[in-house]
């Protein structure tokens, strides 16, 4: 058991009792913030108090205690990763020098590369090996500052490369110090072998993977690409539905590349989060208004694709809550970084620091279903807590992008 004591805070961040699930609309705009703080942690992250210095009064024990000199740093809880494709054989740089030279990441998929060429690839790797790869990238992420992550599967698209997709991220689920929540995508793209039988693949998702995850427990949430040339709207509905019947919650990909009415069919099927939404009708932001799912912004991939950045400040004017995630995978978002995330949010969507990290903080620990344990600093939570280097103000993080900003994060493992 390990207890750590960090005086001298600069700024104790999103902390306080009381705070909400979810935020949005004008209230968005602050984070609760106490200035020059301290934080005691027992067990490696679990909040036992918290206040100004000037009300500190002293230690009454001091074994197994880390002190800690914050001077000049901000803490803040760890960053909520809700949109990840983490699990994955390779990189696809060569696609990236593709696009350089004019094909556009549509035209890519058509000619058997983008999500089929990381298939390829995944099949040809045993569990274990994928799950050394997969581990490691997890490690750089909790590094960077991410504290609970969603790991998607999708990558596999035949019953075995699935099933092996999801059986690594148990295994990573076990091991990480961090909470992790899988969700099946098996319904990512159409498989080279059912090209022209899209009924075929969506029977196997539904008749074979379905009936082997619900045995094995290997997720929380279902997943569709709901995209033209991916799977329609009608295609998803009956995927998430057969989801839903084992107790998967849907969490979808909806409006990266056009609105078809995906947002409306998977709100209506309960959704948990609708994901992308770099396209966004009126009649979707209407929809969203009235509902409780957790519309979730991707602009990392909006960045490396060159497409349209999600149109946030309509729903803060709408009063509507909003997530934002990293959808770090190896084809349109090649980065984790929730820091570098909330950069692009800033200074392309035009979100206020504060606007943006309630949106990778309370939001997103809604959108994985994490929002009563992540997401805050409030006593007796026991979630991954980050600790910046010396900066000038909170918003310097989003201001000097590309720069490494997270010292340390405290996490259940500090505790052995
Ligand atoms: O969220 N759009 C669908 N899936 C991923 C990309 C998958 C890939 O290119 O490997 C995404 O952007
Ligand atoms: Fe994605």
């Amino acid at each position: 058991m390990k207890n750590i004591f960090i005086k001298n805070i600069k700024g104790l961040v999103q902390v306080g009792e009381n705070l909400p699930n979810r935020i949005g609309g004008i209230d968005a705009s602050k984070v609760p913030v106490i200035e020059n703080a301290f934080l005691a942690l027992e067990d490696g992250c679990k909040v036992v108090a918290y206040g100004s210095m000037e009300d500190w009064d002293g230690i009454d024990d001091w074994r197994n205690l880390e002190v800690i000199d914050a001077e000049g740093c901000y803490v803040l809880p760890a960053f909520c990763d809700a949109h990840t494709h983490s699990v994955f054989a390779q990189t696809r740089e060569g696609e990236f020098v593709d696009r350089i030279n004019g094909l556009s990441y549509e035209e890519i998929a058509l000619k058997g590369g983008g999500i089929l060429n990381s298939a390829r690839a995944l099949s040809a790797l045993s569990e274990d090996e994928l799950y050394e790869r997969s581990y490691k990238r997890v490690e750089k992420i909790i590094e960077s500052g991410t504290g609970a992550l969603e790991i998607k599967s999708g990558y596999g698209l035949t019953v075995e490369a699935e099933l092996k997709m999801l059986r690594v991220i148990k295994r990573i689920k076990a091991e990480a110090p961090i909470e992790i929540k899988a969700t099946f995508l098996g319904a990512h793209a159409f498989p080279t072998t059912y090209k022209n039988n899209h009924e075929g693949y969506i029977e196997e998702i539904i008749s074979k993977m379905l009936p082997a995850i619900a045995e094995e427990g290997l997720a929380d949430y279902i997943d569709v690409f709901c995209e033209r040339n991916y799977f329609s709207v009608a295609e998803m509905e009956r995927i998430l539905l057969a989801g839903k019947s084992i107790g998967l919650i849907p969490k979808v990909h909806v409006n990266q590349f056009s609105t078809m009415g995906g947002v409306e069919s998977a709100i209506k099927l309960g959704a948990l989060s609708v994901d992308h939404l770099e396209e966004l009708s009126n009649q979707d932001l209407m929809v969203l208004k009235e509902s409780k799912c957790m519309p979730t912004f991707l602009p990392g991939c909006s960045h490396f694709l060159g497409i349209p950045f999600g149109k946030a400040i309509a729903l803060i004017n709408e009063g509507i809550p909003f997530a934002l995630a990293s959808d770090f995978n190896p084809g349109s978002t090649p980065c984790y970084s929730m820091s570098q995330i909330w950069s692009l949010a800033c200074i392309k969507m035009k979100l206020t620091p504060e606007q943006a990290l309630n949106a990778m903080t309370i939001n997103a620990a809604y959108a994985m279903g994490l929002e009563k344990t992540h997401g805050k600093i409030s006593l007796g939570l026991n979630a991954p807590i980050i600790m910046t280097k010396p900066i000038s103000s909170l918003a310097y993080i989003p201001y000097s992008f590309g720069e490494h900003l997270i010292q340390r994060i405290f996490t259940k493992h500090n505790a052995e």
